[in-house]
C-alpha cells in the first residue's frame, strides 16, 4: 500500500514563498479533497509534489513509501507511481495521445520491457469507451485542439492506463458539463482500490457526489488550515469560507495578496492565465 507523506513543506517560486508549511499524509485506498479559495497554493502543492522545475523547495519533506521524493526527477516520480491530472493540461502538437500514453506506460516498466501492443490497444479502446470519448482522440496530437472537457477526460484516460499509486486530480471537474462530470466521477470511483491514494483539488462539492472523499482539507495562505469530513465540505458549500477565516483570524487568505491597478486579483493562476491571453 502506497503512502505519500508531506511534512512541513515550504516552496517558493520567483523568490516568493507560496507553500508555507504543508503537512498531509495520503495512504492507498484513501481519497482526500483539498478545497480553498483562489490563489491559496493548491495547484502549487500539486506541482511541487510532481517536481515542476519552477518551484524550489526550501524546507520540509515528501516521501513515497519512505523514499525521498524530493531527490527524484519528475520522470522518476511518475515511475514511482505519482500522477498529476493538471488543472490546465498542456497541448503537445507532434506527439499523438496514444504514443504519449504508451511511452509513459513503457517508462514504468523495467529497461527493455514494453507493454504488449495488443493489450495496449484493447485497454485503450476499453478506457475510451468507458469515458465515452470520441474515438479519434487517442490518435490526435496530445490535447491539440481538444475541447476543455475533452482535455479533462483525457487526463482520466491517462490515469486509467497508467494505474498510479497516488493520483492528484487538480480541478478535474472544472469545465465539465453535467453528464461529463458524472462520467468522469464514475470512472474515477471505479478505479478506487486499496493501492490507490487520491488527492482531489476542487472548488465544488458536486464532484464529491460521484467520488466519495474520506478527508476534506481547506488550504489558505499556503498551508492546510482546517481538516474534517465531508460535513466540512457541505458547510463550505453553504456558507463559503468567511467563517473559517473568522475562526482562525485570517484576514487575507491568499498567498500573494497583491492587486493590479484595475483591482484584479493577481493571486490565482486562473486569473493570471486570463490576463496573459
Ligand atoms: N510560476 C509562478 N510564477 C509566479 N507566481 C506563481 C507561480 N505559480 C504560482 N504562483 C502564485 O502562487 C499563488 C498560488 O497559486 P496556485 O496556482 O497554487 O493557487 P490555487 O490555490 O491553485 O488557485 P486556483 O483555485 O485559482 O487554481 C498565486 O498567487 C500564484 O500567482
Ligand atoms: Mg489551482
Amino acid at each position: 500500500m502506497a503512502v505519500l507523506k508531506i511534512e512541513n513543506l515550504h516552496a517558493k517560486v520567483e523568490n516568493q514563498e507560496i507553500l508555507k508549511g504543508v503537512s498531509l499524509e495520503i495512504k492507498g485506498g484513501e481519497t482526500h479533497a483539498i478545497m480553498g479559495p483562489n490563489g491559496t497554493g493548491k495547484s502549487t502543492l500539486a506541482s511541487v509534489i510532481m517536481g515542476h522545475p519552477r518551484y524550489e523547495v526550501t524546507a520540509g519533506t515528501i516521501t513515497l513509501d519512505g523514499a525521498d521524493v524530493l531527490e527524484m526527477e519528475t520522470d522518476e516520480r511518475a515511475r514511482a507511481g505519482l500522477f498529476l491530472a493538471m488543472q490546465a493540461p498542456q497541448e503537445v502538437p507532434g506527439v499523438t495521445n496514444s504514443d504519449f500514453i504508451k511511452t509513459a506506460m513503457n517508462a514504468r516498466l523495467d529497461e527493455g520491457e514494453n507493454v504488449s501492443l495488443f493489450k495496449f490497444i484493447k485497454e485503450l479502446d476499453t478506457a475510451v469507451a468507458k469515458l465515452k470519448m470520441r474515438e479519434d482522440l487517442p490518435h490526435r496530437y496530445l490535447n491539440d485542439g481538444f475541447s476543455g472537457g475533452e482535455k479533462k477526460r483525457n487526463e482520466i484516460l491517462q490515469m486509467r492506463m497508467l494505474k498510479p499509486a497516488i493520483a492528484i486530480l487538480d480541478e478535474i471537474d472544472s469545465g465539465l458539463d453535467i453528464d461529463a462530470l458524472k462520467i468522469v466521477g464514475e470512472n474515477v470511483t471505479e478505479m478506487k482500490n486499496p493501492d490507490l491514494g487520491m488527492l482531489l483539488i476542487t472548488h465544488y462539492s458536486r464532484i464529491l457526489d460521484y467520488i466519495a472523499a474520506d478527508h476534506v482539507h481547506v488550504m489558505m495562505k499556503g498551508r492546510i488550515v482546517k481538516s474534517g469530513s465531508t460535513d466540512l465540505m457541505h458547510k463550505i458549500d453553504q456558507d463559503g469560507y468567511d467563517w473559517i477565516k473568522e475562526e482562525l483570524g485570517i484576514e487575507d487568505e491568499r498567498v500573494v495578496p497583491e492587486e493590479n491597478e484595475e483591482g484584479i486579483l493577481l493571486g490565482s493562476c486562473a486569473t493570471r492565465e486570463a490576463l496573459e491571453k
